[in-house]
């Protein structure tokens, strides 16, 4: 290296011990030189074949006429092709169908969970979870209308509403505020909380007789989907709760308690296949409800 002749720019700084400080002029090296021209040359190119330079009114749009929106398109075709494909099964098969394959039930839950969270979630929740009272949980296993995947369906397309009646006489029942008194303390004891004894004992002779709970909520209180009235099945479109459980719709403490059997409860579960007043005009197709029954049946508490 030392014989060999270095180009300088010319520009050159003394400094005191006498060596020069000196600006050398080094070539670029092939390599790079040659990387830099195919740039150059590439970002012609590119600049003729695709949108590049914005001008006046828009921008140059490349002689292949590629667009981003174009390719996004495209996405979404091929996507919405895989999807009908999904969708025409989904649509042909029956519930009980869909639930036994693992991957069509994958598919139908997961289009189920978003449009629960667009169209149910304010009433029943984020997922279910049932936090306002008068909104029934979707999770558990306690079903006012039954928790077969044909019940849940039926339940979203036609909608449910039921309705406890009122028993005080003030307010049309036939019963007499003492009476309330004692079948809300024979209601605790259903749900295994302490009571006035005697209280309970003449609640649960109304309860099993006059009053006529047990025609709606059965023998036992257990409700209509769970219970029975004289060894027969009680009809499930009824909706009566079951009362034994600590999972309460109205509330289950005392003061709640009087207030339901006094002057009674009516709860409305809209209709979503067919056009319902309450959603003014906004509907479900049926595949969308079937994909909604699948997914809360899904939810944990599917019979
Ligand atoms: C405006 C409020 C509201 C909206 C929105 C709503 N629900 Fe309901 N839903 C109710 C009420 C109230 C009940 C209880 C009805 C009763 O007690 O008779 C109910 C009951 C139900 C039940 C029956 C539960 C059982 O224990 O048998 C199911 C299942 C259900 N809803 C699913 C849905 C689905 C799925 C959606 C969305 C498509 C939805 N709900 C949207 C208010 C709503
Ligand atoms: C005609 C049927 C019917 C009869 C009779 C009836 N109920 Fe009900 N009961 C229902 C229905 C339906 C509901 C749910 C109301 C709703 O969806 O809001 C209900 C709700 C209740 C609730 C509220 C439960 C909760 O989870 O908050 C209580 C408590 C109750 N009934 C007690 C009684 C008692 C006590 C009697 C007798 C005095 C009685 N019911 C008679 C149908 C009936």
């Amino acid at each position: 290296m030392a014989d060999k002749q270095v180009e300088t720019t010319g520009h050159q700084w003394d400094d005191e011990e006498g060596f020069p400080l000196q600006e050398y002029n080094n070539p670029l090296p092939t390599w790079w030189l040659y990387s830099f021209y195919a740039t150059i040359v590439f970002a012609v190119i590119y600049w003729i074949l695709y949108p590049a330079w914005p001008i006046p009114g828009g921008f140059t749009k490349g002689v292949l006429g590629w667009s981003q929106y174009q390719e996004l398109q495209q996405d979404m075709d091929a996507a919405k092709t895989a999807r009908k494909v999904f969708d025409d099964q989904l649509s042909a098969a029956s519930l009980e169908e869909i639930a036994a394959k693992p991957q069509l039930l994958a598919y139908a839950m997961a289009a189920g969970r978003s449009l629960f969270a667009n169209n149910c979630a304010a009433c029943h929740g984020s997922e279910g979870s049932g936090t306002t009272k008068g909104f029934p949980i979707l999770v558990d296993d306690d079903w006012l209308y039954g928790g077969t995947l044909k019940e849940i369906y039926e339940t979203i397309f036609n909608g449910r509403s039921g309705t406890m009646p009122p028993h005080l006489q003030a307010a049309g029942g036939g019963f007499s505020a003492e009476q309330v008194s004692d079948l809300a303390d024979y209601v605790l004891t259903l749900s295994h909380r302490s009571a006035d004894q005697a209280a309970a004992e003449r609640g649960k002779a109304l309860f099993t007789g006059d009053a006529g709970c047990f025609i709606c909520h059965g023998d036992h209180g257990r409700g209509a989907v769970l219970d029975t009235v004289g060894g027969q099945p009680i009809d499930h479109n009824i909706g009566a709760p079951n009362l034994t459980d600590a999972i309460w719709l109205h509330g289950g403490d005392r003061a709640t308690l009087v207030q339901t059997i006094s002057r009674g409860r009516t709860s409305k579960m809209p209709a979503w296949g067919v056009d319902s007043p309450e959603l003014g005009g906004r509907k479900l197709d049926p595949l969308a409800v079937k994909q909604l029954a699948l997914y809360v049946h899904g939810l944990g508490g599917g019979k």
